[in-house]
């Protein structure tokens, strides 16, 4: 299947570990393996498990406490997967037929921008609107679905906005996606890393056209676990396992493990609370440092996710900006280009204070002399 290149994506994995400061990244610092052993995780038991296959959907006991997260749920609605990545791309290939009309908002995190019109999808976007608190352009939202739709696909809490979608909002996306005989793909794994505020609602239970994709990769701080999930349908996630057969067979035997220590309500618990402490603390490091600009940057604070949209006052385009920056100061932040969003940057919040704030300023050594010309 051609498909074009995913280009934020392609971009990180080209610099991330070659600049002195990645501020590209998108969730919290990092879990290690010895703070999961404090959360129970028994490694020397585990030095005797033979590495073999694991349960390739995920095992009974990883989707039983999955199934526990959303009501309703049971084992057959859960597909567990190699990160949320490959559970939308598995929703995606066995959902999506060539012609098919595919909806998705904008900013957002574009890989289902480009796997869709791989998969000869007509893609459509709507936009988040900054002066409605990123809600969606409901015009631009009614013409994306107009005459009918295989596909909506929204993130929520939003990557890169940071915005949690109201109660009526949500409700008027679900009436949209049942009007046009759609599936709504809501991508849920920035729930549970809200700086401020209660739970980000799932989509889940709304309708039963409803999938929801999410991970341990943002909230819960584990990435590199590799573990996400598939909530839908029982024959749309047998479908999605047919795919899984053929791409990856399944999520290995310590990821597996691992996920199963990570998601019992108590550690679910612990790992939220230490992502909200440590964005409690970074967002008032960025609020001061926006405030240095008076008024060149602009943002709406995130409600949730280690990331930081901000819209900068100069023509200058965001790619040629943000490698300016790279080149000259070895620091990475997102161009909006890539995110579907021109004239913004995406900074991440998510790392340790020292690192974001010095990486902050070299960000705004780069800025600083185009607030002059500005
Ligand atoms: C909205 C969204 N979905 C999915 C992903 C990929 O997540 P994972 O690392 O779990 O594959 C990201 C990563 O930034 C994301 O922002």
């Amino acid at each position: 299947m051609p498909i074009e290149i995913f280009e934020m994506e392609r971009m990180q994995s080209t610099w991330e570990n070659i600049v002195d400061y990645d501020l590209s990244e998108s969730g919290v610092r990092p879990l290690t393996l010895r703070e999961l052993m404090e959360m129970g995780f028994d490694l020397d038991a585990f030095l005797d498990v033979p590495l073999g296959y694991s349960q390739s959907n995920g095992t009974l006991e990883l989707r039983e406490a999955l199934a526990a997260l959303y009501k309703g749920s049971t084992v057959d609605h859960i597909e567990v997967t190699n990160g949320t990545s490959e559970a939308n791309f598995l929703v995606a290939l066995s959902q999506i037929r060539a012609g098919d009309r595919f909806a998705l908002e904008t900013p957002n995190y574009m890989q289902l921008w480009g796997v869709p019109r791989a998969l000869g999808a007509d893609t459509r976007t709507f936009r988040l609107r900054p002066e409605a608190c990123w809600e969606p352009d409901w015009d631009e939202f009614d013409r994306a679905i107009e005459g009918g739709a295989r596909m909506v696909y929204v993130s929520n809490p939003n990557n890169p906005t940071g915005s949690v979608l109201s109660d009526a909002a949500m409700k008027r996306i679900v009436e949209g996606v049942e009007r046009a005989g759609a599936l709504l793909l809501a991508d849920e794994v920035y729930q549970g890393a809200e700086i401020t505020g209660p739970r980000t609602k799932s989509f889940w239970g709304m309708s039963d056209r409803v999938v929801v994709t999410s991970g341990l990769s943002k909230a819960w701080g584990i990435p590199g676990v590799r573990i996400g999930w598939i909530v839908g349908p029982k024959k749309l996630i047998a479908e999605c396992w047919a795919q899984h057969d053929y791409l990856t067979i399944g999520p290995n035997k310590l990821s597996d493990r691992l996920a199963r220590v990570a998601v019992e309500p108590a550690n679910r618990e612990k790992c939220y609370a230490r992502t909200r402490e440590l964005l409690g603390k970074n967002i008032e490091i960025a609020r001061q440092w926006v405030r240095g600009f008076g008024g060149f940057l602009e943002w709406r604070e995130p409600r949730a996710g280690a990331i930081a949209l901000m819209k900068y006052h100069a023509s200058v385009p965001s790619l040629e900006l943000c490698q300016r920056i790279r080149e000259r100061q070895s620091t990475l932040i997102v161009p909006g280009k890539q995110l579907g969003i021109e004239g913004h940057v995406r900074i991440w919040l998510g790392g340790r204070e020292d690192y974001l704030k010095e990486g902050l300023r070299r960000v705004a050594e780069e800025l600083k002399p185009l607030v002059v010309n500005s």
